[in-house]
């Protein structure tokens, strides 16, 4: 059971890495909306300034890394790249699951890594929300939490991939309650996520009922669960039911204007963010934040730190420029701002 975590986790790296895991006929949404050209900017590209501020830090740009690692010596390695990565560049960083270091103390090592090589950045932990109805307790959650030093932390639904995972627990029964009262009782910000199949109007509202004030929508249109569900098992049965799940979900920019319906409600928008362009769409469209795993995944297994880096360097620039040639000088005017971005299909 401790291993089999673990072991679970190795495997999902692996897939991530070496198969193809995107959705194929459903895409994030992005490209049905454009820029609005601005050939009179009337500003120097000096002046832009993208700062902002998330869990208490003044981030370089509004990006995060998803949540992704952590259990084993390939996650502890990975999260310490990310770390040094995001550190260095000012953007924040989610860690993956810390259920393996809830089940074995020898699994903490690889999430302390990333506040030794982070002092600087919001770091999120994250747990699946059917171990909050399960085997959870507050307090083993609390020490966890202090130990790893990090500022608040993310919930995952993923019915779907419990649901499609062979040694899956889709049990969501008491699920909200339970969001509920964690966040009444821990003192860190608890944010709630979906893990790439999207975030509802109507899940969103309840969530915002609970009290919760940040979500990732985690949309669709990028890595898809079913397909890395689909490869890790050998039996043939479940292999085809995991198949029929390939295009399901709601798109990340349905599930952004959903988020953005609800008001109040802060965003992170992810799911197949992985060029700039998206990245500055999702942020227009009124993304808190943006961000993506794979990519960064990929970008390290190529490249390492470096190449952490310069992904992230150019996000930084596309959002600049694109910023740029909307003629907007700060997060304020580009943020939600319909008068710069618009869909095709009008
Ligand atoms: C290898 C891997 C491991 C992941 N582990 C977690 C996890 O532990 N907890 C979680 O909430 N999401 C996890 N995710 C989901 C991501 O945080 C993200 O929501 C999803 O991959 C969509 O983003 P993308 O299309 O940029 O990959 C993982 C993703 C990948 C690729």
């Amino acid at each position: 059971m401790k291993n089999g975590t673990i072991n679970r986790k190795k495997e999902h790296l692996k897939i991530a890495q070496n198969h193809s895991v995107h959705f194929e006929e459903i895409t994030s949404g992005f490209e049905h909306y454009h820029f609005v050209h601005n050939a009179l900017p009337e500003m120097n590209i000096e002046d832009i300034d993208f700062h902002t501020t998330f869990l208490g830090y003044d981030l370089k740009l509004p990006l995060i890394i998803c949540s992704m690692s952590g259990g084993e010596q390939e996650g502890e390695m990975l999260n310490r790249d990310l770390a040094i990565a995001a550190n260095k560049s000012g953007i924040a960083l989610a860690l993956g699951s810390i259920r393996p270091a809830l089940e074995n103390r020898d699994a903490l090592g690889s999430f302390l890594v990333a506040r030794e090589n982070a002092p600087d950045i919001p770091i999120i932990a994250n747990i699946g929300a059917t171990q909050l109805v399960k085997d959870f307790k507050t307090k083993d959650l609390l020490k966890l939490l202090k130990k790893i030093q990090v500022d608040a932390i993310s919930i995952h639904l993923n019915p779907l991939q419990e649901a499609l995972q062979p040694e899956g627990e889709p049990h969501f029964k008491g699920v909200s309650r339970a969001i509920e009262i964690l966040r009444e009782t821990l003192p860190y910000p608890v944010i709630v996520k979906e893990v790439g199949f999207g975030l509802s109007f109507d899940v969103i509202k309840r969530l915002q009922k609970m009290g919760i004030q940040w979500i990732d929508i985690a949309g669709a249109g990028g890595t898809s669960w079913s397909r890395i569900e689909h490869m890790r098992t050998d039996d043939n049965v479940h292999r085809r039911i995991a198949s029929q799940f390939f295009e399901w979900g709601i798109p990340t920019v349905d599930a952004i204007l959903h988020a953005v319906r609800v008001k109040q409600m802060h965003i992170i928008a992810s799911g197949g963010i992985d060029d700039g362009l998206k990245f500055a769409k999702a942020i227009a469209l009124g993304a808190d934040l943006a961000g993506a795993a794979t990519l960064f995944l990929r970008a390290r297994n190529s490249d390492g730190v470096e190449g952490i880096t310069n992904l992230i360097k150019v996000f930084s620039e596309t959002l600049r420029i694109s910023m740029f040639c909307c003629g907007c000088r700060n997060l304020e005017e580009f943020r939600g701002n319909q008068s710069i971005i618009s869909s095709r299909q009008k």
